[in-house]
């Protein structure tokens, strides 16, 4: 099954627990988890907006940073800028933050509460491999994203 097929398979699977009327908390953590296992990532997760940085939120995988200030990292570029970062190598992103050795490439998108219209959290994808993330991740990662943000409950996690 190619990556394509994968993220079809599972997209159906998302809306359903995206849109189930569970607890924020307990929709991150699902969604993380659904992600992680059908793409077998280093690493998956969210981190959420809170003042004037990110912090660790629900994921899958080793142990992370627990916060990343605004504009740093991939993760904190994602937040400022609001637009998706495909990092084919991490060592090539300036002031990217290494939470494990092992991370290689990354991607991180975004999610925009619908309303207010802005970044509440970001979805962030570690691989250990070079050049894992691209536009098909993107479009469909995004999707997921847009979802999050549509149910997002003005940041009532439970
Ligand atoms: N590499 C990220 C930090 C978070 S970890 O990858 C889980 C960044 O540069 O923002």
């Amino acid at each position: 099954m190619d990556k394509k097929e994968k993220y079809e398979e599972l997209l159906p699977q998302l809306e359903a627990l995206i849109k189930s009327g569970q607890p924020m908390l307990s929709i991150l953590a699902n969604t993380c988890a659904a992600l992680h296992e059908k793409m077998q990532w280093l690493w998956t997760g969210f981190y959420l907006v809170s003042g004037d940085q990110l912090i660790l939120g629900p994921f899958q995988g080793p142990p992370a940073c627990f916060s990343i200030k605004y504009g740093r990292g991939v993760c904190g570029t994602a937040w400022k800028t609001g637009v998706s970062q495909v990092v084919p190598d991490v060592h090539q992103f300036p002031g990217h933050i290494a939470c494990s050795s092992l991370s290689k490439s990354e991607i991180v998108c975004p999610f925009i509460e619908d309303t207010l219209g802005k970044t509440v959290g970001v979805l962030d994808i570690d691989s250990d491999k070079l050049n894992t993330f691209d536009e098909v991740d993107r479009v469909y990662l995004e999707k997921v994203c847009r979802m999050l943000g549509e149910v997002w409950n003005d940041g009532q996690l439970i």
